[in-house]
């Protein structure tokens, strides 16, 4: 019987943390600011503006609302694995414009989750540079590997992590949110497991 429910394809991607990285700039007025605990609420702000209304918006509900990233936030940061040195969050002159967070996997696995820039702020090396932060993290706690998830379509991150030396390991496939009412926690946790073998997805290693 053929499957009613939207599916997405998402790349499983993955690299060593040994070899250069390409090189990066940081232009006056952004810093890159490492994770502490008060920082929580602009992560989540942060992403509600980068995800919301991307690719990622449309398959995890949880992106769609600042409730939903709240909770999102809060559950990362509740985990053992949670790695802060691999959690950056990047401010403009204006405001908070990007963030990135990362979790430590079994066997020293770094994962990398939810890169993300507010519209105005890409294609100008920002994102390359949140990257080279959370990798440069990943080393300093001691990670040897690392790996992230990403949506087929998202052309702009996947060429993103194809610079920074990321290979297609598998690719798996995951329900699309089809209702337009946003259902934060009902998606949190597969986000979260993006990272690692336990997901809930179909995969299929290449
Ligand atoms: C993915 C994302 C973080 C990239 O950030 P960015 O600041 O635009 O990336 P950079 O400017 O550092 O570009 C890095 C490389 O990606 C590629 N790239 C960036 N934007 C691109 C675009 N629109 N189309 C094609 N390639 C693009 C380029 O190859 C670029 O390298 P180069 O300029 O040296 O050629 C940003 O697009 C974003 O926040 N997207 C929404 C959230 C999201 O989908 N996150 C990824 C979740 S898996």
């Amino acid at each position: 019987m053929p499957c009613s429910i939207p599916l997405a394809k998402r790349y499983r991607m993955e690299r060593s943390l040994c070899g250069a990285l390409p090189p990066t700039t940081l232009q006056s007025g952004f810093r890159l600011v490492p994770w502490h605990d008060r920082l929580l609420e602009a992560h989540a702000k942060v992403l509600h503006r980068a995800f919301a209304e991307d690719f990622d918006g449309r398959v995890f509900p949880c992106f769609r609302t600042l409730d939903g990233c709240l909770e999102l936030m809060r559950a990362m940061r509740g985990l053992p694995s949670f790695c802060p040195g691999a959690t950056w969050l990047l401010t403009a002159p204006e405001g908070c414009i990007g963030t990135v967070q990362g979790l430590m996997g079994e066997h020293r696995f770094g994962m990398l989750q939810n890169i993300g820039l507010a519209s105005a702020y890409r294609g100008r090396g920002l994102g390359s540079a949140l990257l080279c932060s959370a990798i440069g993290g990943f080393r300093r706690s001691g990670a040897t590997r690392m790996n992230l998830e990403v949506t087929a379509s998202n052309l702009p991150a996947m060429r993103l992590y194809e610079k920074f030396g990321f290979r297609c390991i598998r690719h798996v496939y995951k329900p699309t949110a089809s209702s337009s009412e946003p259902e934060a926690s009902a998606t949190i946790a597969p986000i979260i497991r993006a990272g690692n073998d336990s997901g809930d997805a179909i995969e299929n290693r290449r």
